[in-house]
């Protein structure tokens, strides 16, 4: 089995650039359906979800905008998470429909604290495009749309997603060897 180190931890190959790809192809296709006529905004929430958003919006045919978004999780002095934008969205997303385009859902709190901060802008609709979402560790409800995988908690990196900031570039995604 394929592996590689990523900093000071080793991790092997999970999943396959062809099985992520079929993934990617899959939703791309429910999302260009489901959504003809609605010109949706791709809202892409960085870092993370670069490469996702890179090869999903290549397979949508018809016509979106696409709009960039970072934002940071902390730690504020209730248990909740919050989330503050560090690159924020500037257009204007009233009445639109948007699909938000994420790497992963891990508990779940990012997510549920973004669409909070979206539905403040009176959106007409907000759609989650996940590329990976681990549904046991989940701690929120949360109405997922689209999502190519449903994996475990293990920690993973790649296409896209980092550990202490490396093996974004990975083309695969590999999982930690613990
Ligand atoms: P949540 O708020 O717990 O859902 O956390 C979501 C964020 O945690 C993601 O956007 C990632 O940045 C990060 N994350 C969660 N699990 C992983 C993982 O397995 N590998 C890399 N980053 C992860
Ligand atoms: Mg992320």
């Amino acid at each position: 089995m394929k592996s590689v180190q990523v900093c000071d931890k080793s991790f092997s190959l999970y999943l396959s650039e062809e099985e992520i790809i079929k993934e990617v192809k899959r939703v791309a296709s429910a999302i260009n359906s489901d959504l003809e006529g609605k010109c949706p905004i791709f809202l892409v929430i960085l870092n993370g979800s670069f490469i996702f958003a890179a090869d999903l919006l290549r397979e949508i045919s018809i016509p979106c905008e696409i709009q960039f978004m970072r934002v940071a999780s902390y730690e504020g002095t209730s248990s909740t998470g919050k989330v503050k934008e560090i690159l924020g969205l500037n257009e204007s997303i009233e009445g639109r429909t948007v699909v938000i385009v994420e790497d992963i859902i891990d508990s779940g709190t990012t997510m549920k604290e973004l669409l909070k901060m979206l539905q403040e802008r009176n959106p007409a609709d907000i759609r989650i495009a996940s590329l990976l979402v681990k549904p046991k560790n989940m701690k929120v409800e949360l109405d997922i749309d689209y999502r190519c995988f449903d994996i475990e908690n293990d920690f993973i990196v790649g296409y896209g997603l980092d550990y202490n900031q490396e093996g974004r570039n990975l083309r695969e995604i590999y999982k930690i060897i613990d």
